[in-house]
């Protein structure tokens, strides 16, 4: 019988190619997402989707998965200071009845933790302090430690790096390269905010589900950092993809970059394969 593997937030960004990697794989997939910001467009074939929020995953999900990979949450920085509530239901509320689900059930878990945690600024390096979404997220890698610890709750918890390719979304909660893709093709200027001299290490979603998989079958504990090794300015992002640039102020909780620790990755024998730089140059012709 093949393995059952719960995921949420599955009709998302990174879970949609992570529904689809476990499918071929041969694991059976459940998808439990509320539809915040996933879309049906993003649907598998193969995968069975439920539609819920994750804090009530115990009566959307009756089977015990053999694991189960987190990754339904609100997860876009400048927005979170909007919506603080919202971040703190969807993350934390959220995310207390994921790991009561798994401790009771005795489910293998994954978290998707966020890179914002290691960040540092010109002033600070606390990372998990500079936006509520940031600080939410990282409350909820302190609390799948604790079930580990209080609970014997066997997990990993990942971390990713501004994830980038297919079915990247822009608009409000939409991200960087996506973002200036859609306004190369409405011959819109780039915005670049701050200095742009912000660099982040843009990690292609096949990547970080090639990872997140083998965590899934090998990992264990904290500090699984997804990440490619190349950083890449935000202003060199914006020139590669060649159109006209319009510097705009600082935003609030834009970190200057987020650290990153290889060895764990390595250790499982993961290395990203792929450059942003190629995949902007084959983005729009
Ligand atoms: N994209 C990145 O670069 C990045 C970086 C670091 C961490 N992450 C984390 O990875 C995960 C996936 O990110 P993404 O970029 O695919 O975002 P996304 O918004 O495309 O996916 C999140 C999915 O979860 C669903 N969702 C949100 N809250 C939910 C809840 N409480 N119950 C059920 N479903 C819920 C949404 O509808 C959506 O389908 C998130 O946890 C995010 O914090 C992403």
């Amino acid at each position: 019988m093949s393995k059952l593997a719960l995921v949420t937030g599955g009709a998302g960004f990174i879970g949609s190619h992570l529904c689809e990697r476990l499918v071929s794989d041969g694991y059976t997939v459940i998808s439990l997402d509320n539809y915040f910001t996933g879309s049906k467009d993003n649907h598998v074939d193969g995968v069975e989707y439920r539609e819920g929020h994750t804090k009530d995953i115990a009566g959307h999900v009756s089977e015990t998965p053999d694991i189960l990979f987190h990754l339904g949450e609100y997860s876009r920085v400048l927005t979170s200071f909007d919506d603080v509530e919202k971040v703190w239901d969807l993350n934390v509320r959220g995310t207390a009845s994921v790991l009561n689900f798994c401790k009771d059930k005795k489910v293998r878990l994954i978290y998707a933790g966020s890179s914002t945690k290691f960040g540092e600024f010109d002033d600070a390096n606390d990372g998990e302090n500079q936006s509520p979404y940031a600080y939410f997220k990282t409350t909820n890698t302190q609390l799948v430690n604790n079930y580990g610890k209080w609970f014997g709750l066997e997990y990993a918890i990942t971390y990713f790096y501004n994830v980038y390719g297919p079915r990247e979304r822009a608009g409000a909660y939409g991200t960087v390269i996506e973002i200036f893709r859609q306004k190369m093709l409405n011959k819109e200027a780039l915005q670049v905010f701050g200095t742009g001299e912000q660099r982040r290490a843009f990690t292609h979603v096949k990547d970080t589900v090639d990872g997140l998989v083998l965590v899934g079958e090998k990992g264990s504990g904290d500090g699984h950092c997804i990440s490619a090794k190349k950083e890449y300015s935000i202003l060199k992002i914006a020139k590669a993809f060649g159109g006209d640039i319009e510097m705009k102020d600082a935003l609030p909780g834009d970190r200057n970059r987020s650290k990153c620790n290889f060895e764990k990755m390595k250790a499982l024998g993961w290395k990203a394969s792929r450059d942003v730089l190629e995949y902007i140059k084959n983005s729009h012709g």
